[in-house]
């Protein structure tokens, strides 16, 4: 093997570059060796980089001896450097799928950089092997062009941002990542000081409060690509650390916020292919919640939910006269079109299936396609149920209505997930990409786990309307809130914050905070209120979530070069990892 170390230069052409147009040039290209294949004397090497593949062929006559022996050598994924001729390949071997397809370079210098031991994987599209392996061996992983195309999409969409927001006076600023704890929700990951036993730093869920503080000290448009961590159990689209592309802006209604996300995103989206529909739709949170079950709906398929709660007041029906007679409670239903055809045994199914998004059980109807009823409670309903309920859901022979009856939150979010289920059984297409804005969030929401109120967005969100309700009905209280959702996701978020110190305190004291916790939590926040806040207002984009959808990915994993499993394992390092008892002494901490 000849050594490279002292004499190696770099390429001057990638492997995704050559044309009909370079035929005669001589040059250099670096590489990994995608196959070998030795054929009637010749042997052929396509050589790959992040840009693409090229044919090289080495002729044991025109290469010349050296060069030939050493291509008899060279295996899959070594790194090599190749010089040589440009040349037409013969007639029909040109390969029409190919970028470079019409050409082949004729090898006569072959350098060896390093070799390379039999990957556990093919570096290639579309394999099976499993996602551990995968990450367990993510540089080998991220080697194979559909990822590396992903990483190249995030790069080009952050940059876009960047460039959107840098053009409209926003400016970078960075914020810690060592901060103090102020749980916005998620836990906190939590670091021990050395020279402060027994306390600790917390990595920020996101820079919320310190933009905030930035207005404050007259930043008024800030912006920053932002990593943010919690602590929560992880799903396909949630990582334990995440990047935000955060922003802030000063003396501003949520009009100018969102007229000015929709100018960045036009822009950005624009430059990754996307056509941006500015002005976005902005749906009211209950409208959305109401007909779509979700407060992130995928508006590009139809399949509403209806409320038949008036048609079942005086029901034989006892599940739904009893809902429609309780307060807060309703009847709703899902028409779902072509599902009326299915077995019975596959829409049995279906309850397990409300029963993971928190339904007690799913009454149907199946409208069979020869006009014939099947259901186990119509036997309950009159004639004029059935009628009103046949008008209200549109139906159809073909059509599997479903059911809800309970709270009013709790139906949305049942039916909601039955929806997206069915649109997924049911092949219902989804091309093209949706954007849209959902507004006015409740303040508050009752957290049934916790027992109490919380945010419904986060506790620096300006309240909207009759602002006495906050001590006397804070449920009712409206806020200055917007999601932005792209494709069924939340892709981003944000409000229009508290300026006013006491106006803070009274929200945080809804929230079940003593003044004294209040204080010690976030009295730095409400010290700076109080030296002349502007008004101001933000936005959040989920970075990884838009790009898995950019690039059509299934998980932000896919986006991501090194994420974590859903047990928040890096398999690669094989982080998290014990650390020494001379590390743990320093920081005063002993494991339990
Ligand atoms: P929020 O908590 O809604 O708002 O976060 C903003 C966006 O970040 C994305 N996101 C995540 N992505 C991957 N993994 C996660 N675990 C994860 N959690 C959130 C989502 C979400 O829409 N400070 C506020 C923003 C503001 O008010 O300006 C905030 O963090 O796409
Ligand atoms: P039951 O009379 O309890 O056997 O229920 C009859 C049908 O109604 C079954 O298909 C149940 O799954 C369904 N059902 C029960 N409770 C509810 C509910 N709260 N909402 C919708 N359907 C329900």
């Amino acid at each position: 093997m000849t050594s490279v170390l002292n004499q190696h230069s770099t390429h001057d052409h990638t492997c995704g570059e050559l044309r009909a147009e370079n035929i005669g040039e001589t040059v250099t290209l670096d590489g990994w060796v995608q196959h070998r294949r030795d054929h009637g004397g010749l042997i052929f090497v396509d050589l790959r980089d992040r840009e693409g593949l090229t044919q090289c062929t080495f002729d044991p006559e025109l290469s010349g001896a050296e060069a030939f022996h050493e291509a008899e050598t060279i295996r899959p994924e070594w790194p090599i450097q190749v010089t040589g001729v440009v040349r037409r390949r013969p007639d029909d071997t040109e390969n029409p799928n190919m970028p470079t397809g019409e050409v082949e370079v004729l090898i006569h210098d072959v350098k060896v950089i390093n070799k390379a031991k039999t990957p556990p994987f093919s570096i290639e599209n579309g394999i099976e092997t499993s996602e551990d392996t995968r990450l367990r061996y993510r540089y080998l992983d991220l080697r194979r062009p559909e990822m590396l195309a992903n990483l190249k999409i995030r790069d080009q969409f952050t940059w876009a941002m960047r460039e959107a927001l840098h053009a409209r006076g926003f400016m970078e600023v960075e914020t810690p990542y060592l901060t103090k704890s102020t749980p916005e929700g998620a836990r906190d990951f939590i670091v021990p000081s050395r020279q402060q036993p027994g306390h600790f730093y917390a990595l920020p869920q996101s820079p919320q409060l310190l933009k905030q503080l930035l207005m404050v000290a007259g930043v008024e448009r800030y912006y920053q690509v932002a990593r943010c961590f919690r602590d929560e159990d992880l799903r396909a689209d949630r990582q334990p650390e995440f990047t935000q592309v955060d922003l802030e802006m000063s003396f501003v209604t949520m009009d100018d916020v969102l007229d000015t996300m929709e100018e960045v995103f036009t822009e950005a989206f624009g430059k990754m292919g996307v056509d941006f529909p500015a002005p976005l739709r902005r749906m009211p949170y209950w409208e959305a919640m109401d007909t779509y079950g979700s407060d992130k709906p995928d508006t590009r398929y139809e399949m509403f939910l209806h409320d038949v709660t008036d048609v079942f007041r005086d029901s034989k029906f006892k599940v739904f006269a009893s809902a429609a007679n309780t307060e807060g409670e309703v009847v709703k239903c899902l028409n779902a079109k072509g599902a009326g055809a299915w077995s019975r045994g596959e829409i049995d199914k279906l309850e397990g299936v409300a029963s993971t998004f928190g339904a007690k059980g799913l009454a149907w109807i199946a409208f069979r396609p020869d006009g014939s009823v099947n259901s186990p409670i119509v036997k309950f309903f009159s004639d004029e149920e059935m009628a009103q309920l046949r008008q209200i859901a549109e139906v159809e022979p073909g059509d599997l209505v479903m059911f809800a009856a309970t709270g009013r939150k709790k139906a949305d979010e049942i039916l909601g997930g039955m929806r997206q289920h069915m649109a997924d059984a049911l092949h219902v297409e989804r091309t093209g990409h949706d954007f849209l804005w959902v507004v006015d969030f409740p303040m508050f929401k009752y957290d049934e786990e916790e027992h109490r109120i919380s945010a419904e967005h986060h506790a620096f969100t300006m309240p909207k309307g009759d602002l006495s309700l906050i001590e006397t009905d804070p449920l009712k209280v409206g806020s200055y809130s917007y999601d932005f959702v792209m494709d069924g996701y939340e892709v981003g978020g944000g409000t229009i914050r508290i300026h006013d110190a006491e106006l803070q305190m009274r929200v945080l004291k809804a929230m079940g905070f003593t003044e004294e916790r209040a204080r010690a939590q976030f009295g730095f926040l409400i010290e700076a209120l109080q030296y002349g806040a502007p008004t101001h207002g933000g936005f959040a984009m989920g970075l990884d979530r838009a790009c898995m959808l950019l690039s059509g990915s299934k998980s932000i994993r896919d986006v991501i070069a090194f994420p974590k499993t859903s047990s928040g394992s890096e398999l690669m390092s094989g982080a998290p990892s014990e650390v020494t008892g001379k590390q743990l002494k320093e920081v005063s901490l002993r494991v339990l």
